[in-house]
């Protein structure tokens, strides 16, 4: 299967303020020049935010770790466990087609998919609310046919129990995972055999689905209120106990992008370049000329105060910081390079994207 970007992204991609704590909280368990160790869980955080991964996301969590885009773009497309495209609003569902499910019923739980959701795997429902797609094994099989929900695993399945459970949450309610044909965990069908005594005074759900009763709502997405931020290698109050941390290693120098190192250092002494109320004699330029600055990008940047080329021109890093902070993402304007297609154009030169983008009037975005 071909696992592409998807054609039509969004803007941006931020994460909540608590999720962005977290992810930089993540990146603090790897030594200095080894941040790129987080790629894996800050994608994912990010895909729990938003359910699937943009190419804004994959970007904004390369330009977090100071990794080239296309190092990201190959994690994310290389794992399964990654979504390239939009899913389901409330909830995605991996049916295990793997042998013991197949041969327990894991086709007509893709029959259930197929009526109640959409044909094709990967097709949004018509209310946009569900998606599915047929997965590997996921280590359930004595539990088999399974479907993983979110965070959950909803087992011995039948095409009965799995149409009410996706009616269920199309409903907007959250119905208990597990084993669904009345076995406690994956215990033998008839019964236990040995350690009958374990009977008396179990709780009432093993321990997964207790875990997830307790969270209430495990197909909701993830915007960082819900879980403590645990940063337990910095101890309680990770600022005050960082310093007791082992003394970090020499700083390795990292090849990877100057550019964003340059960011980052200018990130800290920001400054707000000189703006304007209104264009100079009611003339913006047009800034979608800009490769990079697409309508919406315009708007924004009229709003901040900038209509012209040379306005562009002149920022600073610490000025592109500043506006960097405002656009609500980080890299794009060293990415695209707008400071200099900006001088070209202010001087009046011809820019190749400006060229052809005033010749089809093919903007971003
Ligand atoms: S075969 Fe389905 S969980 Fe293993």
């Amino acid at each position: 299967m071909l696992r592409r970007l998807h054609p039509e992204q969004p803007d941006s991609f931020a994460f909540t303020a608590a999720n962005q704590q977290w992810a930089e909280a993540q990146i603090t368990k790897y030594p200095e020049g080894r941040q790129a160790s987080a790629v894996i869980p800050l994608l994912w955080r990010a895909q729990e935010q938003e359910g699937w991964l943009s190419r804004p996301a994959i970007e904004s969590v390369a330009d977090m770790l100071g990794m080239a885009y296309i190092r990201v773009l190959e994690v994310a497309s290389f794992y399964f466990m990654f979504q390239l495209q939009p899913v389901g609003s409330v909830a995605h569902i991996q049916v295990c087609g793997t042998t013991s499910c197949m041969i327990c019923g894991a086709e007509d739980l893709i029959t259930v998919c197929k009526e109640k959701i959409a044909v094709k795997p990967h097709e949004l429902s018509a209310d946009g609310k569900l998606s599915w797609e047929e997965v590997e094994c996921l280590g359930s099989c004595t539990n088999a046919p399974m479907a993983q929900i979110g965070k959950d695993y909803y087992e011995d399945l039948t095409a009965e129990s799995f149409g009410r459970i996706l009616d269920d949450l199309v409903a907007g309610k959250v119905p208990v995972p597990g084993p669904q044909n009345g076995r406690y965990a994956a215990e033998p069908l008839k019964g236990l055999s040995s350690l009958n005594g374990y009977e008396a005074g179990k709780p009432q759900y093993n321990a997964s689905v207790e875990l997830a009763t307790d969270l209430g709502d495990t197909v909701k997405r993830i915007d960082g209120t819900e879980v403590p931020i645990l940063t337990p290698w910095l101890g309680k109050d990770g600022k005050a106990e960082a310093s007791k941390a082992a003394p970090k290693p020499p700083k390795a120098p990292n090849p990877a992008k100057p550019a964003v190192k340059q960011a980052e250092e200018a990130k800290a002494k920001e400054e707000q370049p000189e703006t304007l109320s209104e264009a100079r004699g009611g003339q913006p330029d047009d800034l979608k000329l800009l490769k990079g600055v697409g309508p919406k990008l315009e708007e924004t940047l009229n709003e901040l105060g900038f209509y012209h080329y040379d306005q562009i021109a002149k920022w600073t890093p610490e000025q592109v910081a500043w506006v960097d902070a405002r656009l609500k993402f980080k890299g794009r304007i060293e990415r695209d390079g707008w400071i200099e297609q900006a001088g070209k154009l202010a001087a009046g030169e011809e820019t190749e994207f400006a060229k052809r983008a005033k010749e089809d009037g093919t903007y971003e975005d």
